[in-house]
């Protein structure tokens, strides 16, 4: 029931401080180490190498699942998108362990790659925020999302669910292979921290509204740029602005843009620059000013570290590989809005449905 809100979209997206709290509660002790099946995590500490396959916004939360099994776990991992995967599979390690993220488990895409899997005698684990669902039953394992039926096509509260479920998981691999980087990962901390600083970017509504009105009204097309984990955030952004307000978005990787994108920039393009990563703002900060020159209209999501005064959106610090947590949220709110002011279905975009049940 979506009560007083207007759309499940919004509320959705308000739900995600709760939907990070019950993570914590469903996975983590008391103190502070991860409880999850020791078979699954011996099949995962036996391979070579995570193959993470998925569609769409899920898609998006594997590429930041990758930062986090390799920094956290060590574990070399790979990011397929599941129609590519599925007729044109990889080279494989010898050892691979497969991880499908699908909010609604039943993504044809994905479920196709899980027969090869299956046939092929690989382990393998499903994300999903339902259980019992086709691809929660095909796999070798399974973990819940927690984060309560998503009914908006929009997905919002599964992605930032399925990242933080991915951090759970980096965190009890590397527990188990005893990495100290694992060992003082204090997701009861981390994740606490992640809830607040959520709570107050979805109570930032207002100047959402404001900005999504001032660039994105009438403008037909935009632009998500970042680095490192704030690339991987700029693609779900796009993807997310695009698909609900039917402005051409694309995500790029910041440096990349002087090699052939930013022939596209005219006066009055909207760029969203999104600067969470110390060792990169100043290169970030320096492809603003390109965009700029060339006469864009730039929004900077920022971290409160690296802001500086002319910033329109200061996120509150949080741990470095869970950034996107919060990070996304202004991006779903601009989307939301940019939906809403120009008068779509935001629940229920044109051409587009819940769970993709073809190939
Ligand atoms: O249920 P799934 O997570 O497998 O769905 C994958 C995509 O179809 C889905 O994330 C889609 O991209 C959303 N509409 C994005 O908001």
């Amino acid at each position: 029931e979506k009560g007083a809100y207007e759309h499940y979209m919004l509320k959705e997206i308000d739900e995600q401080p709760a939907v990070m709290r019950a993570l914590q509660q469903v996975y983590l002790n008391a103190d502070g180490t991860v409880e999850i099946d020791d078979e699954m995590l011996t099949a995962i500490k036996n391979s070579e190498r995570i193959y993470v396959v998925a569609a769409g916004t899920s898609y998006h939360a594997g590429l930041v699942g990758r930062e986090l099994f390799e920094k956290i776990a060590q574990v070399p991992t790979e990011v397929h998108v599941a129609s590519e995967f599925a007729y044109n599979p990889p080279l494989l390690a010898e050892k691979p362990f497969f991880i499908f993220l699908s909010q609604s488990g039943e993504t044809a895409d994905s479920r196709e790659v899980l027969k090869r899997v299956n046939e092929w005698n690989y382990p393998s684990l499903t994300i999903t925020n339902v259980p019992n669902s086709t691809l929660s039953r095909e796999a070798s394992y399974t973990m819940l999302l927690h984060a309560g039926p998503e009914i908006a096509v929009a997905s919002t509260k599964a992605y930032t669910a399925q990242v933080a479920v991915e951090a759970i998981l980096a965190k009890a691999i590397g527990q188990m292979k005893g990495l100290q980087k694992a060992i003082e990962f204090d997701l009861k901390k981390e994740l606490t921290l992640v809830a607040n600083a959520m709570q107050i970017m979805v109570d930032e509504k207002y100047n959402m509204e404001m900005l999504a009105d001032e660039y994105l009204k009438t403008t037909r097309n935009a632009f998500y740029i970042g680095r490192g984990i704030d690339y991987d955030v700029a693609i779900e952004a796009a993807l997310k602005l695009k698909e609900i307000s039917y402005i051409q978005t694309e995500g790029f990787a910041s440096g990349e843009l002087k090699h052939g994108t930013i022939a596209l920039i005219e006066e009055g393009t909207p760029v969203i620059a999104i600067i969470t990563n110390e060792l990169t703002a100043a290169h970030t900060r320096s492809n603003v000013q390109e965009v700029i020159a060339r006469g864009a209209n730039v929004i900077r999501i920022v971290m409160d570290s690296l802001s500086q005064d002319q910033d329109q959106i200061v996120i509150p610090e949080v741990h470095p590989l869970l950034t996107p947590l919060v990070s996304i949220i202004p991006a779903q709110l601009l989307a939301y809005y940019a939906s809403k002011n120009r008068g779509y279905d935001v629940d229920k975009p044109r051409n587009l449905a819940k769970s993709v049940t073809v190939e």
